[in-house]
């Protein structure tokens, strides 16, 4: 292994990631691991330094303050502890006050060495992943979204022809989404890939159902049970491997902290398909995740890409979803993505694409009465998707944008700017 590792534990602190991001800022890597790690599993992870007690505002839970097994005080690694009773005893305990203390620990204490960075980072995943599966084979669901893009490609890395990626399209993908995703990881990166175009089989069950909720539950049941299908037509397969990142282990709630939301990477596939899981980012920040998947090749397009939701354009085509609306959403998205970029507004707004409503309204084309669907546009800026405001577009951009749809989207007549922040709006519309 070529990292040293500073471990946190979680004593019910909600600072964790902080002090984890703290540590890497310095160049050293760090992990947040369960309070109740034994000294085994413990001693089992390898270039291990020191040790922050990370304590904090829900260490009671259930009238028990949660703590380490005190066997750990034994191992003979420097401790840290942050408002936690062992800062108050013992030569190898120091409490933390502010950021230099925490300098000191790991350096000074520690003796650790800034050499965390995505070259050797990938490093170590690939040597663990390939202790972790041997000879056998991995099988992972690739969207063509950031997190699994970039564990395809360090799975690559690790075992190749071993990984079997199944790229099922909805149908509601964007304009190019799937073909990219063949072209990058088969043509390119020579992935074994299975593509399944279901997109009869999703647009069936979607057709005539209006309610939001509803069309959510039936395209994310609908992917569940095609990938089921593929996985059980294959032979061999051993592991999953999964785009999860830290922060959707932290959304699922952890053993001290409250779920936010249950996040489909965390204990989404039914239990029967039996599978270990393989999941080399699940200690990386969204942003760590990025740099990573540039360093392993992928193109900045796949990489840096907007925050797309898993129900792709079916939550953008409002209503009951219908061909030719789905049609307007996928070009008015293509061609808002193409004018953002070429204004250079891709690389400073959070989030912008299109919608079409399920009503039309009146107009006139070539001197005649129409009666057509409407674009809306949105582009919005956020932090944590929790609030939103709207980006205010140049208007010669949304006039080139707007004369754009109007002359190459067909039955569209009329474009509009959603101007309402979040809240009391949401980001997406359904
Ligand atoms: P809302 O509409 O709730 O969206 O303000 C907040 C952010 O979440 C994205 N979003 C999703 N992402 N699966 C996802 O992975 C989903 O089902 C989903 N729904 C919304 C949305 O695009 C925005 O960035």
């Amino acid at each position: 292994m070529k990292q040293d590792m500073i471990v946190i534990l979680d004593l019910g602190s909600t600072r964790n990631t902080d002090i984890a991001r703290q540590i890497r800022d310095m160049g050293v890597y760090s992990e947040i691991h369960p309070h109740d790690i034994t000294p085994e599993e413990l001693k089992g992870l390898e270039n291990v330094k020191g040790i922050v007690l990370n304590g904090g505002e829900n260490r009671i839970v259930d009238g028990v303050p949660v703590d380490i097994d005190p066997a750990i005080y034994e191992c003979g690694y420097p401790l840290l502890a942050i408002d936690h009773p062992a800062a108050k005893c013992g030569r190898n305990f120091k409490e933390l006050p502010n950021e230099d203390a925490l300098r000191e620990f790991v350096f000074d204490v520690c003796q650790a060495q800034p050499n965390w960075n995505m070259k050797n980072f990938i490093a170590d995943q690939v040597e663990l992943i390939r202790r972790q599966v041997g000879e056998r084979k991995v099988l992972l669901a690739l969207s063509g979204g950031v997190d699994s893009s970039v564990v395809a490609a360090m799975l690559i890395k690790a075992v190749g022809k071993q990984l079997v990626c199944v790229h099922v399209n909805h149908g509601l993908m964007r304009k190019h989404e799937s073909e990219s995703v063949i072209q990058v990881f088969k043509n390119q990166l020579h992935a074994n890939l299975i593509y399944v175009d279901a997109t009869e089989r999703f647009l069936g069950k979607l057709e005539g159902v209006a309610d939001p909720e509803q069309k959510r539950k039936i395209i994310g049941s609908e992917f569940i049970r095609v990938f089921e299908e593929e996985a059980r037509k294959l032979e061999g397969i051993d592991f999953l491997g999964q785009g999860t990142i830290y922060p959707d282990i932290i959304e699922s709630g952890t053993k001290t902290a409250k779920m936010v939301k249950s996040h489909h990477n965390v204990g989404g596939l039914p239990e029967d398909l039996k599978f270990e899981l393989v999941e080399p980012l699940k200690q990386l920040f969204k942003d760590e995740v990025r740099a990573c998947g540039v360093e392993l090749g992928l193109p900045e397009s796949m990489v840096y890409r907007q925050p797309f939701p898993g129900p792709g354009l079916g939550v953008r085509c409002l209503g009951a979803i219908t061909r030719d609306r789905l049609e307007a959403v996928r070009e008015s998205d293509a061609i808002l993505r193409e004018e953002f970029a070429k204004a250079g507004l891709d690389k400073k707004v959070w989030q912008y694409f299109t919608v079409v409503p399920d009503f039309k309204s009146v107009g006139v084309k070539n001197n005649a009465r129409c009666f057509d669907y409407m674009v809306i546009i949105r582009a919005i800026n956020t932090v944590d998707a929790m609030s939103a405001s709207v980006e205010r577009v140049d208007w010669d951009v949304l006039q080139r944008i707007t004369d754009r749809i109007l002359s190459e989207v067909g039955n569209v007549n009329r474009v509009c700017f959603d101007m309402s922040p979040k809240p009391p709006a949401t980001i997406e519309f359904e």
